[in-house]
């Protein structure tokens, strides 16, 4: 059965929250850390994609600044981006498309703390300026470790590379990409820092999450059908569940030689998975699930919205911790038919490789499961269930909400067998789209009862691939719509939720933690976590 696999062909297609208005303008793109993994996985595809759909202001370059290039560093950049989008771009890499957007790649050497190559970034740009015919605007994307932010944002300041927010001829705006901090604290000093060189609306707090076709569905779902908003609360809504399941584990190998080819340990131990996916991801997805209706589509009113759940959230105490939070760590397990090796593995030949001190066992959590209520008047009662991990059995995430059970006359009479409720399910990845489960008569002469599924995939509805969750923030950005972006005190309160659950697990002093089989769904503690409420997981 389809759910209408046809795109409406009435009327015009609307963009969330921004104003027909609101389109890219021009200018530069400087990214900072351009030497990094993100810039050459995600950024500089996702650049190349929107250059390939003809989408980005004609007067456009991007500048890279970072340290090490080798020979010449524009040509250097070039070779990194097109190594990049060889590999990661949503459309494949053309020569026709390439040599377009090879002219508008430059690469500034430097060290985010001298100010010298600040000068020669400002030389840098005002002579693409020229070349491009773009008024001084600038986006600075902020792809570096957390403790350069500071001084980046300072040496910009100094440099005279911020704009008065005021000046109606060129705008400077700057994406900061998590992690904003890694506690409470932290998160503020980058806030205040970053406040301290930008005014707020020039501030872009970057969660890709938000950039997710289907997670902007969300809202649509929700408030462009009439069908779904009425049902929307405690008196419908038995659970909902929020999966973010990761295959992965934070060190890549070669298939053949098991070798490892990269390896994201560096950044990820010690952090975990609540700071890397709850604090920020899981939460958005919540919020967006939970909110109340925006009066409008403007960016704070939204966002003002989405707040409301995060101050809604119950806190945990110490004594429901145990209960309602399960953190866990892979084990060396098979997946695809192929041996891998431990967390703490991975961990112990990270360090080694660099010939840096190993750490003691490891305790970072790969996995997290969270039982989290929102007590306000539409969600009283509802439990919210998050998990989410690395080196699950497959990339799966979704929102499932599990509506209440009909009444136990009619069909659903024998208590040993009763029917299986309606779910929701809104798929995020890797096959986005939505399904329904409902009750349907199996055929024949006899009442027999079966859940079959309403499907709705967006490829096959609206065919192509969807963009990429970064081609539509960058775009958003230069378009200066913060609609999908976090606002200052959104990324505090999510802190603020998180850091009972740090500090208990700060104060446990535990040395081990349950453990999970690389490729299993994660430890027996999280099928007890959800099973002990009469609920289990989904299956995906
Ligand atoms: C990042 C996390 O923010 O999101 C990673 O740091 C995680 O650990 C990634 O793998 C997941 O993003 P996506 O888009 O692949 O689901």
């Amino acid at each position: 059965m389809a759910l209408g696999t046809q795109p409406t062909t009435m009327g015009s297609p609307l963009t969330l929250g921004a104003p027909p208005s609101l389109l890219p303008q021009p200018c530069v793109l400087v990214i900072f850390g351009a030497a990094g993994d993100l810039s050459w996985r995600k950024l500089l595809p996702a650049i190349y994609n929107l250059n390939v759909d003809g989408v980005l202001p004609s007067n456009f370059a991007v500048v890279g600044f970072g340290l090490g290039s080798e020979g010449d560093p524009d040509e250097w950049m070039r070779a990194r981006a097109r190594e990049g989008i060889g590999r990661f771009s949503r459309q494949p890499l053309e020569e026709s498309n390439w040599a377009d957007f090879a002219r508008a790649l430059f690469y500034v050497c430097g060290s985010f703390n001298d100010a010298r190559a600040y000068d020669q970034l400002k030389a840098r740009l005002e002579a693409v300026d020229l070349q491009f015919g773009i008024p001084g605007s600038r986006v600075y994307y902020l792809s570096i470790p957390p403790q350069f932010v500071q001084s980046c944002v300072e040496h910009l300041k100094t440099a005279g590379l911020v704009n008065d927010p005021k000046d109606m001829r060129s705008f400077t705006r700057i994406i900061v990409e998590k992690p904003i901090g890694r506690d409470l604290e932290s998160a503020r000093q980058v806030n205040a820092a970053v406040g301290h060189a930008f005014a707020e609306n020039q501030i872009y707090r970057i969660d890709h999450y938000l950039g997710k076709e289907t997670v902007q569905n969300l809202m649509v779902l929700r408030f462009a059908n009439s069908i779904f908003e009425p049902l929307w609360n405690q008196k419908y809504i038995d659970h909902v569940q929020i999966t973010v399941a990761e295959e992965e584990g934070l060190t890549q190998r070669d298939r053949k030689t098991g070798e490892p080819t990269a390896s994201r340990i560096g950044y990820y131990e010690g952090v975990g998975a609540l700071r890397d996916m709850v604090q920020n991801h899981m939460l958005q997805l919540l919020c967006l699930t939970a909110m109340e209706p925006p009066y409008s589509l403007d960016a704070d009113v939204i966002r003002d919205a989405k707040i409301g759940v995060l101050r809604c959230l119950r806190p945990l105490s110490s004594e429901e911790m145990e209960k309602a939070v399960v953190r866990a760590q892979y084990i060396a397990g098979e997946m695809d038919g192929q041996e891998v090796p431990s967390y703490r593995h991975e961990v112990r030949e990270y360090f080694a490789m660099r010939k840096e001190p190993i750490p003691a066992d490891s305790i970072t959590e790969s996995f997290v499961a969270l039982r989290l209520y929102v007590d306000n008047w539409r969600w009283a009662g509802v439990p919210f269930y998050l998990r989410t991990g690395k080196r699950l059995p497959k990339r799966a995430s979704e929102v499932a909400i599990h509506f209440r059970d009909v009444p136990q006359i009619l069909f659903n009479t024998h208590p040993d067998v009763p029917l299986e409720p309606n779910v929701l399910s809104l798929r995020v990845q890797p096959e986005e789209g939505m399904s329904m489960r409902i009750a349907s008569k199996l055929p024949g002469p006899k009442v027999r009862i079966y859940p079959v599924k309403m499907e709705f995939n967006y490829s096959a509805g609206f065919g192509g691939s969807s963009p990429e969750a970064y081609e539509r923030l960058i775009l958003d950005v230069m378009a200066g719509d913060p609609t999908l972006f976090m606002r200052r005190d959104a990324v505090e309160v999510a802190w603020a939720f998180v850091m009972p659950i740090l500090e208990y697990w700060e104060h446990s002093r535990a040395r081990f933690l349950p453990e999970y089989r690389a490729g299993t769904w994660g430890p027996l503690e999280a099928d007890r976590l959800i099973e002990a409420d009469g609920r289990s997981w989904r299956t995906l």
